[in-house]
């Protein structure tokens, strides 16, 4: 039997219990073990929860407890769950993590502190889809050309209802808000900051970069109306949020890597365009495979807890895998274009 203890049963820590008991069957299948929630960490202890599992409000009963083999960090920042990652893998625990702010900040230092034990974080990049996982193992014969797509649920499900229904932007939040989509602070979603989180994690995988959200260009979609909304939809056109990272020449015939976060343009016939709703799409093009797209829910409970057993399942079947594709440095040739260059 494999133990795990969740910190933070919010949203994606109470599907993850629940699906483990719910599914349990097929995953301990899968996994060759039975795997089981020994205990999680909230904030709150008196709030009602939908799991009946034994809660602390003492982060220290999962990361310190010699019986856990597994910590799933599950309660976002950056700070505070870094030095919990970081006690839980110098105490021998293989990690799982959903929070791509953390590994936005700290992904190679956790990296090196982790060293030969499990760091798995495919939920903290669009959800629900194999992403992280297409990146790490499905296109590692190839040189990666681009990463593009729609990598914020959140964003996507607030312009899709705004050109859809005309629904007003504060009401379409607060939806999003409901529905378990949106950030703790929904300014990391409308701000673009969160899409910006996933782009570099995407991007350290492709290229081994090392680079913090600081340094490459973010923009929201907080200024967008109903009217850009109205004129993009008549001249033929969906409004999307964006993350981009691609290789470009330089004016010197140089190669670098740009990455951008930003409202674009898109025709209404290209594929990205249709994608509705709180789905996501991220297409990669590799110099060998060509362009391969990846589809599905972008945010929610059970799909971002799907993505977070399928590392768990991983981990206990041995999987060591590392958490960057490449160690800290850029692909060789490759230097990351500053935002006054794009
Ligand atoms: P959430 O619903 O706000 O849940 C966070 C949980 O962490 C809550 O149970 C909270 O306790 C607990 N928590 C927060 N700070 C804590 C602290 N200092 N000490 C102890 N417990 C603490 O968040 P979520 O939507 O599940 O997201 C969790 C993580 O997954 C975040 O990093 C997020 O970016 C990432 N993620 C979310 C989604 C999604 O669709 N929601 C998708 C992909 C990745 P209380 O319940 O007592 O407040
Ligand atoms: N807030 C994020 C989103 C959650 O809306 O995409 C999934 O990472």
């Amino acid at each position: 039997m494999v133990k795990i203890g969740i910190l933070g049963v919010g949203t994606v820590g109470e599907s993850v219990a629940k699906i483990l008991e719910e599914n349990g069957d097929i995953i301990e299948a899968r996994a060759g073990k039975k795997i089981v929630v020994k205990s999680g960490v909230v904030r709150d202890l008196s709030k009602k929860r939908e799991v009946d599992i034994v809660l602390s409000d003492n982060p220290s009963d999962v990361v310190d407890d010699p019986e856990i083999d597994i910590v799933v960090e599950l309660m976002g920042g950056v700070e505070e769950p870094y030095a919990l990652v970081k006690r839980a893998l110098e105490n021998g625990k293989a990690v799982v993590t959903a929070n791509k702010a953390l590994l936005a900040y700290h992904r190679y230092e956790l990296q090196e502190i982790a060293g030969d034990i499990p760091l798995m974080y495919e939920a903290s990049t669009a959800g629900g889809i194999p992403v992280i996982g297409a990146l790490r193992t499905g296109l590692s014969a190839n040189h990666i050309e681009s990463i593009q797509g729609i990598m914020n649920g959140t964003c996507n499900y607030m312009l899709t209802k705004m050109i859809n229904e005309g629904a007003q932007y504060d009401e379409i939040l607060k939806e999003a808000q409901d529905l378990g989509y949106a950030e703790a602070d929904p300014t990391f979603d409308v701000g673009g900051f969160d899409a910006s989180h996933k782009l570099l994690i995407l991007a350290s995988i492709a290229y081994g970069l090392d680079a913090k959200p600081e340094d490459i260009l973010i923009e929201g979609i907080e200024n967008i109306t109903q009217t850009d909304v109205a004129f993009a939809k008549e001249f033929g056109y969906e409004i999307k949020l964006l993350g981009i990272a691609k290789k470009v020449q330089d004016e010197n015939g140089e190669s670098g890597v740009e990455l951008r976060v930003h409202a674009t343009m898109i025709p209404q016939e290209s594929m990205i365009a249709k994608v509705d709703g709180v789905m996501n799409a991220v297409t990669v093009v590799g110099d060998r495979v060509g362009e391969t797209m990846y589809y599905g829910p972008g945010a929610g409970g059970d799909a971002t807890a799907s993505a977070v057993i399928a590392d768990i399942v991983d981990i206990v079947r041995g999987n060591q895998g590392p958490m960057l594709g490449y160690k800290k440095g850029l692909e060789s040739g490759l230097r990351l274009l500053s935002k006054d260059e794009i």
